[in-house]
């Protein structure tokens, strides 16, 4: 154990904050930790927003039908940005068509999320709050709008921060023995057996959390996800496609 797994193992999403700015040395210091990231085959394909703009902020916290992001102190927006370096080529006269292609997009998604949670480790490593907000791709094609972005660049995930005003109890993960296998994957017989367990653990952390909202067991909360499926969200990849990527479907995937 060290101060740095104390810390992620203490990691809880806040959502409320204090009403207090954070100063531009912070705000610097973990843009660098996000830079200096690991990144696919060091193409550094992503980048960084930061939402200053009040309305631009009401405007994503109506994407994200969550209105405490209009009042977020700091909110970033990370985006897959393969944009420029099409453009680094291109500048030296070569147009290449694997600029559009799937892998060049996946390249800058991973890259965006763990610069994202590398500076949500630093930022949290400063008592500061952090939430990650999947919610901004309620509807893609409004952010690529409001963030003007260019082709082959796509939203990724909202990271909002600031001094917390809250302390939320820890919520309770799955057992490891659902999620960690040795060297392939074992499926189990019954999974609502093997999450019996954390079905309760979980009704106590709701009950702790808020005791005027019962909420359901985790079991349950699944099957609600699933039914209330979002339609925009589960046509991203269009979005994508609008954005200049080549979603390849009809490629042959053996060689
Ligand atoms: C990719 C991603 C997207 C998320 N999107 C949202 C979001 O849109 N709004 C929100 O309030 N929380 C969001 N969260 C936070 C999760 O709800 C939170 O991490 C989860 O409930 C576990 O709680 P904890 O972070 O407090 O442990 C997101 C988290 C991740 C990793």
């Amino acid at each position: 154990m060290n101060t740095t797994i104390e810390i992620q193992l203490n990691h809880r999403s806040i959502r409320k904050f204090r009403d207090q700015a954070i100063s531009p040395e912070v705000i610097k210091t973990v843009l660098k930790v996000a830079n200096q990231t690991a990144s696919s085959t060091a193409a550094q394909s992503f980048s960084m927003i930061h939402i200053t703009c009040p309305k631009k902020k009401e405007a994503i916290a109506e994407i994200c039908k969550q209105p405490y992001v209009a009042t977020m102190p700091e909110l970033f927006i990370f985006i897959v940005d393969v944009y420029r370096n099409a453009r680094i080529a291109m500048e030296q006269g070569y147009d290449l068509p694997a600029k559009k292609d799937m892998d060049r997009f996946f390249q800058g998604f991973t890259d965006g999320c763990i610069a994202a949670q590398n500076m949500v480790t630093a930022l949290e490593s400063m008592n500061f709050g952090t939430v990650y907000l999947g919610s901004i791709l309620n509807n893609a094609e409004e952010m690529i709008k409001l963030l003007d972005l260019p082709e082959l660049t796509f939203p990724i995930v909202g990271l909002g921060f600031g001094y917390p005003a809250e302390k939320p109890a820890l919520k309770p993960r799955m057992d490891l023995k659902l999620k960690v296998f040795e060297n392939s994957y074992q499926c189990q017989e019954n999974y609502l057996e093997a999450i019996k367990d954390y079905d309760a653990v979980m009704n106590t952390y709701y009950d702790l959390r808020d005791e005027s909202k019962a909420l359901p067991a985790f079991s349950q909360q699944i099957v609600q996800r699933l039914q209330n499926a979002n339609p925009l969200r589960a046509a991203l990849l269009q979005v994508i496609q609008k954005q200049g990527f080549d979603l390849n479907v009809n490629a042959s995937v053996t060689q």
